[in-house]
């Protein structure tokens, strides 16, 4: 055993000086033979990772998931029998920001939740938004691009990332989500998450339900306004990270109530509108929730980058009784994550300890880059073999799932049951009036100084979203009414062709 206050080398033979290189003489040049100090700054260079493409900028923690209510009608998951208790990492971020940005920025916040069941990890990886902006996976990289750096200014630019918005009406709740008192959150422990796509669950006997993730704060909804995120900001841009730290340090365990919706295959076929696409809600009053069991997080980690920021959850891994849907975004990421991740931490990411399951991995990878655990010595490599090993298991078969169609790029917008604009007018209702006005005040503000073609368009939406919407949007922006209502007369491909140059 090494004694762990003696400094060594990478290969644990001691250091006799830290400080001083070696060189020729006291003011001499500096020794190649010094290798220690080529090893130190060799290593040093190559510290830094890839970030995460988006939702780089983020604080994680371990927890448990306590299931306090039955629902095994739905699913077999063992993870979501009564009475299980399992362990779990979760990871908070913002999406837009690089690594080194603020915390308290307007944004989504995603929150992944990596579940080491008795089964292999389950990862939920979801946002604090019930819907997202959009719905097919080609989308997506625009989407990005459109919120981060313009490749002109390498700045932030609030036209980009409105022009995209409003050309794209799907994305039309999730912006009036954004631009709510729900844009910054007070802290993670103050907020809802939210899986978003609709999932699958599947039972003893192999039957199948929909069904969607809902995790309720049990520490009240808080916001900060954009004054008090700007001031705090300005003093602490670490300021969620610190507040989930320090919360789980003084024993104040942050926890959420977990729900489910439910909507069975019959109900799904006639369903008014399609029950697959994310930026869709289903109505609590007609899916209601179900409650499930409690998510704790009790349990910092010991070191950032060994843990957060090696963190690696994909939707793609599910465990038997939980399955996937036809979601075309969901389809997309199932692929998206794992690839990213073999770019960001290599091949074998699943190894490092926080990824690891807590039961036996048996599969037929080998080798790759930082290969560290044995690399399952001599069983064979290969499937099928007469030695008895590793065998698939037809007993978790999900069952069968129905489809039909013809192969072709279907636009949700042909569709006649698409409407864009309902989920944002429901919630624009619900709110109280004060939480009309900061919407409106956080619209203007978000949008700054950009060109007005960008603004009529989203006028337009609101308009068709709720009469009141509009016009207070309009009014707030400066806008001529008259012009609006004679542009929310057009198709959408329409109202994008006249908005274009309409300065
Ligand atoms: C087709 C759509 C999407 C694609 C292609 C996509 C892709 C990605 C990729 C490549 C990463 C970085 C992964 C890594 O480096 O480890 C990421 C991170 C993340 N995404 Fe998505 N994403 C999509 C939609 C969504 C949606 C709808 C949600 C929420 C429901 C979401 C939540 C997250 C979260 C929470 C993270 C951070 C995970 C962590 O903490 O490590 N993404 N996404």
């Amino acid at each position: 055993m090494s004694d762990y206050k003696k400094l060594t080398n990478e290969v644990g033979a001691p250091i006799a000086d830290n400080e001083n290189s070696i060189s020729m003489g006291p003011c001499g040049p500096v020794a190649m033979q010094d290798v220690w100090l080529m090893e130190k700054m060799a290593h040093f260079n190559r510290e830094v990772i890839p970030e995460r493409r988006m939702h780089a900028k983020g604080w994680g923690a371990y927890g448990k998931l306590t299931v306090t209510h039955d629902i095994s009608k739905y699913t077999k998951a063992k993870v979501l029998k009564l009475g299980a208790e399992t362990e779990l990492f979760v990871r908070f971020s913002t999406v837009a920001g690089e690594r080194g940005a603020a915390d308290c920025e307007r944004d989504i916040r995603g929150v992944a939740v990596k579940f080491y069941t008795e089964e292999g990890n389950w990862d939920l990886v979801g946002n604090n938004t019930p819907t997202f902006f959009i719905r097919d996976v080609h989308n997506f990289s625009d989407l990005n691009r459109a919120v981060k750096r313009d490749p002109h200014t390498g700045r932030r630019c609030a036209k980009n990332n409105w022009d995209y918005w409003t050309l794209l009406p799907e994305c039309f709740h999730q912006i009036t989500v954004v631009m709510s008192d729900r844009g910054i959150p007070a802290s993670f422990r103050n907020m809802h998450f939210f899986g978003e796509h609709t999932y699958s669950f599947y039972n003893e006997k192999n039957e199948r339900v929909w069904c969607k993730f809902h995790f309720k704060t049990q520490q009240g909804i808080k916001n900060l306004t954009n004054e008090e995120a700007c001031k705090i900001n300005g003093m602490d841009r670490e300021y969620h990270g610190k507040d989930l730290h320090e919360a789980i340090n003084r024993g104040d365990f942050p926890k959420w109530t977990m729900y489910v919706q439910i909507m069975t295959e019959e109900q799904a076929k006639n369903h008014y509108e399609n029950p697959f696409d994310i930026t869709k809600i289903w109505r609590h009053k007609e899916f209601p929730l179900i409650e499930v069991g409690v998510l704790e997080v009790n349990r910092n980690p010991e070191n950032f980058f060994a843990e957060v920021e090696q963190a690696a959850f994909t939707p793609a891994h599910v465990v038997p009784g939980i399955g996937f849907s036809p979601d075309k975004f969901l389809q997309g990421r199932l692929f998206s994550y794992g690839d990213a991740q073999r770019y960001r931490l290599g091949v074998n990411h699943n190894q490092i300890p926080v990824n690891r399951a807590k039961v036996d991995v048996n599969e037929y990878h080998r080798d790759g880059f930082m290969r560290t655990d044995g690399n399952y010595g001599r069983t064979p490599a290969y499937s099928p073999n007469s030695y008895g090993y590793w065998t698939a298991q037809p007993e978790v078969m999900e069952p069968p799932l129905d489809l039909d169609g013809a192969m072709y790029n279907y636009d949700p917008k042909d569709d006649p049951t698409d409407d864009c604009f309902r989920a944002g007018g429901d919630l624009f209702r619900d709110m109280t009036e004060d939480k009309r006005e900061l919407l409106i005040n956080n619209t203007v503000t978000d949008m700054g100084t950009i060109s007005d073609n960008i603004k009529y368009r989203h006028a337009v939406h609101c308009y068709h979203a709720d009469k009141e919407y509009g016009e207070r949007f309009t009014k707030a922006a400066g806008l001529d009414m008259e012009k609006v209502l004679e542009l929310s007369k057009l198709s959408n491909d329409d109202l994008n062709k006249a908005t274009i140059n309409i300065d």
